[in-house]
């Protein structure tokens, strides 16, 4: 397909709904190739389908990515079957709910497993890649981290998934400056709240209402807010951009929101 991004192979984990799905059909349309993975393999099969129907390609692969032993071989597949692999969306997280009197260690452990661990991994497995099929040596190599505004704001109520995206941010830097002289651009994106699977249930409570209603413009964002910053990042004006944390979130982070 052609586009911005034609001859870029991408790996979107936790393509499976959400903001990865979104992530997925916009590197698409822009003309990549991308490699959906995530525990559902039915939901993202059906999103390669609808993806190729519109004239893109796209493979997808189970892939839990809390068993960081299976990240390298899963995308040494989709380099097998798609080419040099140039874009990695590191998306796939999860809520980590709880108060902290009640978080458990098995809630701790799959927090960080996935947000965290998972992030690192992908990006371990993706930069090897990088290194070695001329995506770092032509500057196209890019990593995406998808953090939040609660790795620099204190989410109510949500100290573990807190810390995670707190983790997240840290790693973009870290490994941006490790790997930005060898062609790799490391960055990450923190959106504000937008309803997917991950909150949907929250914003019709009570709770939930009077938290949006503190938002600076009372209402909660939309995937496509994040679009043009992400394509930024994925494409090639995103040369010189490395270890930022780029924080769109229509306000709700300045005081008096979140
Ligand atoms: N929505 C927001 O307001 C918001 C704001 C800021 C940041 N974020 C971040 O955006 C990312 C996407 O979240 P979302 O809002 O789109 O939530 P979502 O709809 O719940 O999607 C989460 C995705 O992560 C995948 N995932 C979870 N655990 C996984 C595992 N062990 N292995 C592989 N994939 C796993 C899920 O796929 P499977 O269940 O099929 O594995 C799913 O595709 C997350 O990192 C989240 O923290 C979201």
């Amino acid at each position: 397909m052609a586009g911005p991004l034609a001859g870029q192979t991408a790996i979107i984990t936790g393509a499976s709904g959400g903001l990865g799905e979104h992530f997925a059909r916009l590197l698409a349309s822009a003309g990549a190739q991308v490699a959906l993975t995530a525990r559902r393999l039915d939901r993202i099969e059906r999103l390669a389908g609808d993806i190729a129907a519109s004239g893109g390609r796209a493979m997808a692969l189970q892939l839990d990515i809390a068993r960081a032993e299976e990240i390298p071989r899963v995308f040494g597949e989709v380099e097998a079957a798609m080419g040099p692999v140039s874009i990695l969306v590191n998306n796939a997280g999860v809520g980590g709910d709880g108060l902290a009197l009640d978080i458990t260690v098995e809630t701790w452990d799959q927090t960080f497993d996935v947000n965290v661990r998972g992030v690192f991994f992908a990006a371990q497995a993706a930069a090897r890649l990088m290194l070695t099929n001329g995506a770092a040596e032509r500057a196209e190599a890019r990593i995406v981290n998808i953090a939040s505004i609660a790795s620099h704001t204190v989410l109510p109520g949500l100290s573990v998934y807190n810390a995670s995206k707190a983790s997240v941010a840290m790693l973009t830097r870290s490994l941006a400056r490790e790997w930005s002289r060898r062609g790799i651009a490391v960055n990450a994106l923190a959106p504000g709240y937008i309803e997917t699977d991950i909150n949907a249930q929250w914003w019709g409570t009570e709770g939930g209402q009077k938290q949006l209603k503190g938002f600076p413009r009372r209402r909660l964002m939309e995937a496509t807010d994040l679009d043009a910053a992400f394509m930024m990042l994925c494409g090639p004006a995103g040369k010189a951009i490395a270890g930022s944390l780029i924080t769109i979130d229509d306000g709700q982070s300045l005081p008096g929101g979140g």
